[in-house]
């Protein structure tokens, strides 16, 4: 008995002195917080934010030019800070990677929140209404979580990892189109689309002659949104950042769809490339991004 609480004791002391770490550098003491928190804290931050871009569309705003089409507004600003704040609020020691400002990774934790605080910036600039806050969240390298949410049509898109996707709390599933010829797809283009030869024109042509109709929305985020809602049966996009594809990417998979690189390979939200599918569109689209460039 004696020597079973001497050995107690002496764990106590040990846990307390130095706590076991586990692989990914964070102290096994470490107490998450329940999906139901996480998710309910992106939420309102999602919907925050898109309040604040109601209002700065409806009032007016500042652009600034990063290159001649690629612009940020103080609505992207203000929006962002939004989100962090709501964030920071409830998870202050949690990483952060944000469009407008960059990374705040400070100490260790499992958890690193992806924004994109306004998806579809050109859109909202021109009063064109397809545009969005875009949330994801990072476990341990891991995207488990997404809210994008629409401020124009008050759409909420929402997914937890094997918790299915909703929109406004309705479960939503990708299509079950068995072809191109019979399919909807959507494609976005890079802002340096006027400097690089892989500026996705020629993935463009080819698709154009061999589905049913083809969209350029200018959101990547709720491109993937609307193929996990059965909007669109499949979208692709070269050159995409982890804050465009985070939160759309955990949606689209939840709601039964495949999300890869143009290899086949899983997707990496790093990797630029994305592929975004029904699953049952996705071979013969790989077919037609792997195909030789044109002539031309
Ligand atoms: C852009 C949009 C667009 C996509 C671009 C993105 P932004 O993001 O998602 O649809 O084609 O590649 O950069 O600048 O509006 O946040
Ligand atoms: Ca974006
Ligand atoms: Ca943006």
């Amino acid at each position: 008995m004696i020597i079973r609480l001497a050995v107690a004791r002496v764990a106590e002391f040990l846990s307390a002195a130095s706590p076991v770490v586990l692989q990914s550098g964070v102290p096994s003491s470490y107490k998450s917080p329940s999906h139901d928190v996480l998710l309910q804290t992106a939420i309102e931050a999602g919907q925050a934010a898109g309040a604040l871009l109601r209002r700065y569309a409806g009032t007016g705003f500042l652009i600034e030019y990063k290159t001649p089409i690629n612009l940020v507004t103080d609505a992207d600003r203000a929006a962002e800070q939004c989100v962090i704040d709501h964030l920071k609020t409830r998870f202050p020691d949690h990483h952060v990677l944000a469009e407008e400002g960059g990374r705040i990774d400070k100490g260790q934790s499992p958890y690193r929140w992806i924004i994109d605080p306004l998806d579809g910036t050109t859109n909202f600039a021109h009063g064109y209404p397809a545009y969005c806050v875009s949330i994801g969240l990072e476990y341990e390298g891991r995207c488990i979580l997404g809210v994008v949410f629409d401020p124009t049509r008050n759409d909420l898109f929402t997914a937890f990892e094997h918790r299915g996707a909703h929109l406004n709390g309705r479960p939503i599933h990708v299509t079950e189109t068995q072809t191109l010829d019979s399919s909807l797809l959507v494609t976005g283009f890079a802002y340096d689309i006027r400097e690089t030869k892989r500026n996705n024109l020629d993935h463009f042509a080819k698709f154009a002659l061999k589905v049913q109709g083809l969209r350029r929305t200018g959101s990547a985020a709720l491109d993937l949104c609307y193929v996990a809602a059965g909007r669109f049966d499949g979208f692709w996009e070269v050159r995409l950042n982890p804050w465009d594809m985070a939160a759309g990417s955990v949606i689209a998979r939840e709601a039964g769809g495949r999300l890869t690189d143009f290899n086949g390979n899983d997707l990496s939200i790093y990797g630029q490339e994305l592929v975004a599918s029904n699953g049952h569109i996705h071979e013969a689209m790989l077919t037609v991004l792997n195909e030789a460039p044109s002539e031309t």
